[in-house]
């Protein structure tokens, strides 16, 4: 569903010394770069690029799996046999989405069971936005519209990133990120349409809690974001935060006008000289305290995870089994 984290992870020294033919491929590197070519998982490619590709895209991965589990929580609570279908389609999506990424991380040296390791651990990030909890059903719909909203922001620019896999990926991803967008918006336009008085002030309370963390979800301002400038120069990272932040407010508050609903930000203009809507001050420390694992839901999300992994050992054996089997009949044959 989606990325944030490539500016929250350790800062890494790059290493200085460098042997001349290590700094040739580096140059050949750099050009490709430049050029607008793409990197292939074959390709050289300095440690530090690679390094911070895995954490990005590995975070990424994390982000959709672990994004499943508050929306998983209302399957069998959605209202109608549609809506059910819906977001059981929504959620498995979601699932696909973390197998490509995993997939496409796998390409730079680390294995998936590794990377599952690192999130069961604690040691790996995945998106803050999934550490708050989804109250009513009115959630689902702002999570499609503004959750999913976001992560398209986010992610149509790393179609063209400099790292084939990752861009190849997330061509697909950005699909069914769309579709999950509109279900979301149009789940709530019938709430607001043709619901009770109740319901209408569900999904405005519903919008009230997800506003703000989702304007979060495009990372810190660009003048905190240090590895924002090293991610541009390698065409990891497209557009600043602050522009597609900003990108999402515009769209979003038109958006909000053909619900009926209100954005909670008192400060929320539209401005003339800069054609685009001022905002309000974000709680960047809300944003900081759960990233570092203090939000509503960062330790059941994590818990619910590693019970699911645990719950699901006898499935990954038998499919090994099986595997095994078809390949001894094959061997037979
Ligand atoms: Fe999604
Ligand atoms: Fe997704």
């Amino acid at each position: 569903m989606y990325t944030q984290a490539m500016d929250t992870g350790p800062k890494e020294e790059r290493k200085v010394v460098r042997s001349a033919e290590e700094a040739e491929l580096e140059r050949r590197f750099d050009a490709k770069i430049d050029a607008g070519d793409f990197i292939e998982a074959k390709d050289w490619m300095p440690e530090h690029y690679r390094k911070t590709l895995l954490r990005q895209i590995s975070q990424h991965a994390h982000s959709e799996i672990v994004g499943m589990l508050p929306e998983g929580n209302w399957i069998t609570r959605a209202p109608t046999l549609k809506r059910k279908a819906i977001l059981l389609a929504k959620v498995q999506d979601e699932g696909g989405h973390g197998l490509y990424l995993y997939a496409a991380a796998e390409t730079l040296g680390t294995s998936r069971d590794q990377m599952v390791d690192a999130l069961h651990a604690g040691k790996a990030k995945y998106s803050s936005i999934f550490n708050y909890p989804t109250l009513t059903w009115a959630d689902i719909g702002t999570i499609g519209w503004l959750v999913d909203g976001a992560a398209i922001m986010n992610q149509v620019p790393i179609c063209r990133c400099s790292y084939a896999p990752y861009a190849r990926a997330m061509i697909r991803i950005c699909r069914e990120e769309s579709f999950h967008q509109r279900q979301g918006f149009d789940s709530l336009l019938v709430m607001m349409r043709e619901g009770t008085p109740e319901q209408k002030a569900m999904v405005q309370d519903a919008v009230n809690r997800w506003w703000w963390p989702s304007i979060m979800m495009f990372g810190p301002p660009d003048d905190q974001s240090p590895n924002s400038a090293q991610g541009m120069r390698w065409g990891i990272k497209r557009i600043s935060n602050d522009t597609l932040r900003q990108k999402f407010i515009d769209a979003t508050a038109e958006q909000a006008k053909v619900l009926g609903v209100t954005l909670p930000d008192p400060l929320l203009k539209w401005n003339d000289e800069r054609q685009h809507h001022d905002f309000g001050p974000i709680d960047w420390a809300e944003f900081w305290r759960v990233v570092g694992g203090d939000g509503p839901c960062n330790r059941d999300r994590l818990a619910t995870r590693v019970r699911a992994w645990d719950e699901g050992a006898w499935v990954r054996e038998a499919a090994l089994a099986h595997a095994r089997k078809q390949a001894t009949k094959k061997e037979a044959a």
